[in-house]
């Protein structure tokens, strides 16, 4: 995880309501499409986080499926297990991307969302999604090119040393970019890949981007320079722009769908 956002309990629970704004639900239903589950198949989530994906996955495959979440955070499989408490048939481990706790072509299908860009070495942890997949079993990945980010702002300075601090959050801020031969080299044939914009020209409650900008301006505090007073300026800006109809916000996700081709 780098030294950069501990997923706690606090960011856990900012994490959750973040991920069940509408833009986000809209993600799920994309990745769920893209995944086209069936009955009875076995499911990994790697790093599954508050379980919310886990759920609906879980629905799917229904009570002769199983559904596998991995995370490195108690306070995530927590939320998830409470989660997924009426569906036995999923199962919650405290597990590393780049070392799973699972045999060899073990799932049918397998996802990783908003995770691989926190984890330093996405070779292995590729190599490792490819061994738990079965031959002939599917992937999606999703993940976030931090420099797709378009937000209006009239202090561009103040922006840039803000998202200079952001930037520690993560390990690889454009891993979408690379993904394509990543997921090649580990041995995938790409299927399919799309954008999946996170797009709010307002500055609404219920948005991805209201949640994201407040969990941004909490974490850069003390980072790069940045003090609690120039977090809290630059984010009373956003609802200043928001009063005046001058909100504008634009961050991409890319989503990835990748098979292990069987060999004959
Ligand atoms: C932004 S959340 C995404 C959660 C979930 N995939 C979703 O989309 O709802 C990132 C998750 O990745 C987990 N994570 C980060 N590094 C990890 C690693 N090396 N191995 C397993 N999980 C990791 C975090 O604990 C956190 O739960």
């Amino acid at each position: 995880m780098s030294g950069g956002l501990e997923f706690d309990e606090d960011t856990s629970r900012k994490v959750e309501a973040l991920y069940l704004t509408p833009d986000v639900v809209e993600q799920r239903c994309l990745v769920l499409k893209a995944l086209q589950l069936r009955e009875g198949e076995r499911v990994l989530d790697v790093g599954s986080g508050p379980g919310l994906l886990a759920y609906d996955m879980a629905a799917s495959v229904g009570p002769v499926g199983r559904v596998c979440g991995i995370d490195i955070s108690e306070d995530m499989l927590a939320m998830s297990r409470r989660r997924c408490a009426n569906q036995p048939w999923t199962e919650f481990q405290r597990a590393d991307a780049t070392k799973l706790p699972h045999p060899d072509d073990a799932f049918d299908a397998a996802v990783s969302t908003q995770v691989y860009e926190y984890v330093a070495d996405i070779s292995t942890a590729l190599a490792e999604l490819h061994r738990v997949t079965r031959p002939g079993g599917r992937v999606v990945v999703v993940d976030t090119d931090y420099d797709s980010l378009v937000v209006y702002t009239s202090d561009q300075a103040r922006m840039e040393r803000v998202l200079s601090a952001w930037g520690d959050h993560f390990v690889h801020g454009g891993l979408p970019r690379t993904l394509t031969g990543q997921l090649r080299d580990a041995g995938f044939t790409i299927r399919q890949r799309d954008v999946v914009p996170m797009f709010n020209p307002e500055y609404h409650d219920n948005t991805y981007a209201r949640r994201m900008l407040a969990i941004v301006a909490s974490f850069v505090v003390g980072r790069r320079g940045v003090s609690q007073e120039e977090a809290n300026a630059w984010l009373a800006e956003f609802s200043e722009l928001g009063e005046q109809g001058k909100f504008f916000f634009s961050l991409n996700r890319y989503l990835f769908v990748a098979d292990k081709i069987a060999v004959r």
